[in-house]
């Protein structure tokens, strides 16, 4: 069998798993979230949450990933071998499938849009422009060939080579990008009451509903319980630090949400509209504020929202490619599928999934719901328990006590076991709970 590929180096690993979790999560949902949740104190429970419930969720999935050196179905297959536990393998062949194919519908929208913004730019119809984009059937559809043909195109040519090269260059690409946007936005006239909406700390709106919130948010955010985090570590060193790497990529995830909050908010203030939620917010509101305040700085609001729907592209793909690459594992590693040929399927069938999104908001709107509220929990659930209770102890520490770690992170692993065993899988019953509601 061909030697398994493996990231250049634990920095790049890294810049692999936080392209994965950057992504429309930050750009749309994080932003809008923080807002209607309670400013501030939504950004502090959801930073509690993502280090002591959503790190160690990745880092479970990472472990299982690198001690395996498998993706999702192989790694239960070897930790596991004949039990039950292939049907989590299963879940997260499936789950990414469902996820990428309405991901690259909005994908497709942002390189729709982008194109737009550099021919067109955006003018008095802009608030218009989305639901005219949407009206020509055959435009989103264009666009989202491209979108998952572009990451295609990228996942096949290999873990070194295609999945580390971009993100080596998306990632610091990004964070230049919306440093820019902010930068910009804040300095509008009128822009102070976006930041205050964004960090006014409003206790009275915390709610059950506003904790699990903060929780569904981090777990899409960090791309937890699809399979990506556990199919990217496999591909990681042995000396590469797994608590580096998983810091890092909640470190930047993080970065980068509060910043896409501060290119966004302000600028709709500015405008003096009310902050929408969802694609609306991105692709309605947005090129209306570019369009507006487009009279009085043509060229700059020109450059700003192709810089903007550039971004959305590029935030997106990067998290495509790594939910392409999980299915793509499987049919390499189980089928022995060549990697052409298993990217090629799996963007086929991805495809045609996502053309009924593109077609029906209806199917859109099920996938969305089915794997936000239900899959990608019950993904992090098992994965939580595959790591607490099944793999055995020894291997699992040893991916934290060994090469590449901090001398007495030994300490540590008693409390962190504890949480994974007990304390995250009641939490996440709890989200599942409160969402069922
Ligand atoms: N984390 C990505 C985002 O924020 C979405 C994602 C979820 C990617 C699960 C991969 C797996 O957009």
């Amino acid at each position: 069998m061909a030697q398994r590929e493996n990231f250049g180096s634990g920095l790049t690993a890294m810049f692999a798993m936080a392209g994965s979790a950057i992504g429309l999560g930050n750009l749309w949902r994080f932003p809008y979230q923080t807002g209607q949740d309670g400013g501030a104190a939504f950004i502090l429970i959801y930073l509690i949450f993502s280090l002591i419930i959503s790190l160690p969720i990745l880092l479970c999935e990472s472990a299982i990933g690198r001690s395996s050196a498998s993706g999702t179905f192989g790694a239960m297959d070897k930790l596991a071998p004949g039990t039950r536990w292939k049907w989590l393998g299963l879940l997260t062949v499936f789950t990414p499938m469902l996820l990428l194919s309405y991901y690259s519908v909005v994908g497709g929208w942002s390189v729709g849009f982008f194109a737009e913004s550099l021919v067109k730019g955006f003018g008095a119809d802009a608030s218009s422009r989305f639901s005219v984009f949407t009206s020509h059937w055959w435009l989103p559809l264009v666009c989202h060939t491209l979108f998952i043909g572009t990451t295609a195109l990228v996942v096949s040519a290999g873990v070194k080579s295609g999945i580390e090269r971009f993100n080596k260059i998306s990632l610091p690409l990004l964070f230049v990008l919306i440093v820019l946007i902010a930068v910009y936005s804040t300095s509008l006239p009128g822009s102070e009451e976006g930041v205050r909406y964004l960090l006014k700390p409003d206790f009275g709106k915390l709610s059950p509903r506003v904790f699990a919130d903060a929780m569904g948010q981090s777990f899409f955010s960090l791309s937890l319980g699809v399979g990506t985090i556990l199919t990217y570590s496999s591909y990681m060193k042995k000396e590469t630090s797994l608590l580096r790497a998983g810091a890092g990529t909640a470190f930047f995830d993080l970065l980068f949400a509060l910043i896409a909050g501060f290119a966004i908010m302000p600028a709709v203030f500015a405008a003096g509209i009310e902050p929408g939620a969802g694609p609306g917010l991105i692709f309605e509101t947005l090129p209306f504020i570019f369009g507006s305040l487009g009279q009085a700085a043509p060229l700059l609001s020109r450059v700003i929202s192709v810089l903007f729907f550039l971004t959305i592209a590029i935030a997106a793909l990067t998290s495509s490619i790594s939910m392409l690459e999980v299915q793509a594992a499987y049919l390499i590693e189980e089928k022995k599928f060549t990697r052409g040929k298993a990217v090629l399927l799996v963007a086929l069938v991805t495809w045609a999934l996502g053309v009924l999104c593109s077609l029906s908001g209806k199917a859109f709107s099920v996938f969305d719901y089915t794997v936000s509220n239900f899959l990608l929990p019950l993904g992090a659930l098992l994965f939580v328990i595959f790591a607490g209770w099944k793999m055995p102890r020894e291997m699992f520490r040893s991916e934290f006590i060994g090469e590449g770690s901090r001398k007495g992170s030994g300490r540590f692993f008693g409390a962190f076991l504890f949480m994974v065993r007990y304390v995250i899988p009641v939490a996440i019953l709890i989200i599942f709970l409160t969402n069922f509601q």
